[in-house]
């Protein structure tokens, strides 16, 4: 049956609009892609832990999961293409200010930001700290790559996505989606390394996200993004903090070489409650009288340090980290101490982040 043009361009112009609506309605989301396992590549299916990470490019990555555009308007970029045990200090300033702009363009709803597991929760307490938006900004990565049987990555991505594009996931921080969990960035750790459920927080998850919904159960309690007094478009270096890892027998000269390094703070990532041992104690206040900011964390994974229990702190004028294990802590002391500072300004830092 002959159908006249008339009818033909007003059924594309209806389809148009249709589709212009569906887009309009779903949110934009741009995923920016860095590297790590969830672009990793192996020779075989059966290689779930043998396969070479950073290899396939975020276009790639976008495609292998064809159900994001099911959920967003999604936009990928190429940020960096690296193992992230090679991220540095100056990668996350360059990722944190590229998030930064993206979250002030108003066609960007929520961001992806696709990792390497292994420093994957160093980047997002560094993006937490420092990124002023309340737009929900997803950091998520996968523990086997693509090419394995059961690969975590795909349905990782896609809980990312629905999460970024949430309204609901607005101004709680940034977010780790991992194992259908949805963690904050300050307190999520990578507890295991070769499981799919490597990713846990000790104070608990904030949520879960299921079949493209979101559950929440808790939110921050520290400050984060919006409510920080640390400006990642205002940071162009950060303090240099080395982490000094105690065991039975540590010699004295691992606290000096970071002060020779040009450190401005050790971490102490001490035995116990972040003990030191007395052999220790006078390096470090030689150091801490030479102006290195002595912080005691802890190399136990799950509790916190005291303040004045285990060491007189007010006395030694050293600072706790809290419930921050030691790499947290270097990335708190690295982003405080890159604008003057003195111990008990860091100590409320720590307190308050
Ligand atoms: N090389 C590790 C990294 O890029 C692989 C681990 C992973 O991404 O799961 O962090």
């Amino acid at each position: 049956m002959f159908t006249p043009l008339w009818k033909k361009l007003a059924l594309i112009s209806l389809t148009a609009t249709a589709l212009t609506t569906v887009a309009a309605e779903k949110p934009n989301v741009v995923i920016l892609a860095t590297g790590g396992t969830i672009a990793g590549a192996g020779a075989t299916t059966a290689n779930s832990a043998s396969y070479q990470a950073a290899k396939v490019p975020v276009d790639k990555l976008i495609l292998s999961v064809p159900e994001l555009a099911n959920v967003a308007n999604v936009k990928g970029e190429q940020a960096f293409q690296i193992a992230s045990e090679s991220f540095t200090n100056d990668r996350l300033l360059e990722l944190g200010k590229r998030v930064s702009a993206l979250s002030k363009q108003a066609d960007v709803d929520g961001i992806v930001i696709t990792h390497g597991t292994d420093t994957l929760e160093e980047t997002a307490y560094f993006l937490n700290l420092t990124v002023h938006t309340d737009k929900p900004i997803v950091v998520v990565g996968s523990m086997r790559p693509g090419t394995a049987m059961s690969a975590d990555g795909t349905l990782n991505l896609y809980n990312a996505v629905v999460v970024a594009g949430s309204p609901d996931a607005k101004g709680k921080g940034v977010l780790v989606t991992m194992n259908d969990q949805i963690d904050s960035g300050r307190d999520v750790t990578k507890s295991i390394n070769i499981k799919t459920n490597a990713f846990s927080s000790q104070w608990g998850s904030l949520g879960m996200v299921v079949e493209g919904k979101n559950y929440w159960f808790r939110a921050p309690v520290k400050r984060h993004t919006m409510q920080s007094e640390f400006d990642i478009d205002k940071i162009n270096q950060l303090a240099l903090v080395e982490i000094v890892y105690s065991y039975g027998n540590v010699p004295a000269s691992m606290y000096e070489a970071a002060a020779a390094n040009g450190a401005k703070a050790v971490i102490h990532a001490g035995t116990g409650n972040g003990s030191v041992a007395d052999r220790i104690v006078p390096t470090l206040q030689k150091l801490r009288k030479e102006g290195l900011q002595i912080v005691r964390s802890a190399r136990v994974p799950a509790g916190f340090v005291l303040r004045n229990a285990e060491q007189p702190d007010d006395k030694y004028d050293w600072v706790v980290a809290h419930d921050l294990n030691p790499q947290k802590a270097k990335i708190l002391a690295s982003v405080a101490l890159s604008q003057p500072s003195n111990s008990k300004e860091l100590q409320r830092i720590f307190w308050e982040y």
